[in-house]
């Protein structure tokens, strides 16, 4: 793609003789583990949406197992997505058949301005077929909105976008994601097949590139957004890394030092379902929500004080526990554990937290 000066100058396409800048360091944004449990999650969902044929957008096979022989069609966009697409591919068990594109993108006075022009086209036909664009990152949208308006023109039966990575704030058109990885800052990232002038696309995590001289950027938790005050002196927080507030309730609130949030549920805040996977998949996806919450609040595990947990069966505690000490590490927080008749949303289990502010970090 051609982009703008700032933007090539990032992408390292700026001057092709030169070699491109060296990072002067990498902070990772997603460790690889964290990659792998995403992908298996989003893994999951895929396949339920498109285990029966009559799901995922077809009706073909009236809900039947998909057969064989109309399996869905992925398609990877060359050559960021190789990696994401070859993990996720190989935890679904749903058929499915592999084709790659390739896109080049031109705009006037060198700013990307949404020209996107075919450079390797499929190679397989996809009229009537059910077809996943899989894509590494959805960044002003333009590559991937040419792209679906394509696969749509081509008579698919239906048409959906699975990306690693969504930089919302970067975004030109609007560009719906069926199964989104995570939501990150406006940086420019590598790694995981993200390249920096074709380097770096190996590395198995994702980091934040960084040139030479420039400062490092904020760490990964995006600041804090500025939480809104009552008359009592109360703060109600709120994180889009966690799912909203569905009801009259915050999801934190601190006042006199002290942090209280919401019960968290494996509810990914992209999808506003519970995760796929079961208790374990349930119990991370709250933890990771709790640890946004928190950080939204400029807190972490590491400040709380005391910890509530519901399970809908005790059976499940063994599991929660090795979760949880994880999240905690050496810290260790008291704690309550009740087995409850039923939780929210059919979830399996909830926790909620109470923390102690850091200095300056609000009420
Ligand atoms: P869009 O058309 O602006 O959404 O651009 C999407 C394409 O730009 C991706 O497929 C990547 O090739 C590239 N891109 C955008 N942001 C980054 C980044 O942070 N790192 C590496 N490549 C990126």
């Amino acid at each position: 793609m051609q982009l703008g000066r700032e933007a090539a100058r990032r992408s390292g396409k700026e001057d092709r003789h030169r070699e491109p800048m060296e990072p002067a360091a990498m902070r990772v944004l997603i460790p690889a583990a964290e990659l792998a449990r995403r992908v298996a999650e989003l893994a999951g969902r895929i396949d339920a949406d498109y285990r029966l044929a009559g799901g995922g957008g077809g009706g073909r096979h009236g809900g039947r197992p998909r057969p064989q022989e109309d399996p869905l069609i992925a398609v990877g966009v060359l050559k960021g997505s190789v990696f994401f697409l070859a993990d996720l591919l190989r935890r679904l068990r749903v058929p499915v058949a592999v084709d790659f594109l390739q896109t080049a993108s031109y705009g006037a006075g060198g700013e990307h301005r949404g020209e996107v022009r075919i450079r390797k086209d499929l190679d397989l036909a996809i009229r009537g077929r059910d077809v996943l664009l899989i894509e590494d990152i959805v960044d002003t949208g333009f590559t991937v909105r040419t792209i679906l308006d394509l696969l749509r023109h081509r008579g698919a039966r239906s048409v959906r976008l699975c990306a690693l990575l969504d930089k919302t704030a970067a975004r030109q058109v609007e560009v719906p994601i069926d199964y989104r990885g995570f939501a990150i800052e406006n940086v420019f990232v590598v790694g995981y097949g993200l390249d920096h002038g074709e380097r770096y696309r190996n590395l198995p995590y994702i980091a934040v590139w960084q040139a030479e001289g420039e400062p490092l950027a904020t760490p990964a938790a995006p600041p804090p957004p500025t939480p809104e005050r009552s008359m009592s002196g109360m703060q109600f927080h709120h994180t889009d890394q966690a799912p909203a507030a569905i009801g009259p309730y915050s999801q934190a609130v601190s006042v006199d030092g002290w942090l209280y949030t919401s019960g968290q549920v494996g509810l990914d805040p992209a999808t506003g379902e519970l995760v796929a996977g079961g208790f374990e998949a349930q119990a991370r996806r709250a933890l990771e929500n709790l640890r946004q919450v928190l950080a939204s609040a400029g807190c972490g595990f590491s400040d709380v004080v005391k910890a509530t947990v519901y399970v809908v069966d005790l059976a499940d505690f063994p599991r929660l526990n090795a979760l949880y000490g994880e999240a905690m590490g050496e810290h260790r927080p008291a704690r309550s554990t009740v087995q409850a008749a039923a939780l929210p949303r059919g979830a399996l289990v909830e926790i909620d937290l109470v923390a102690r502010l850091r200095p300056g970090a609000g009420s």
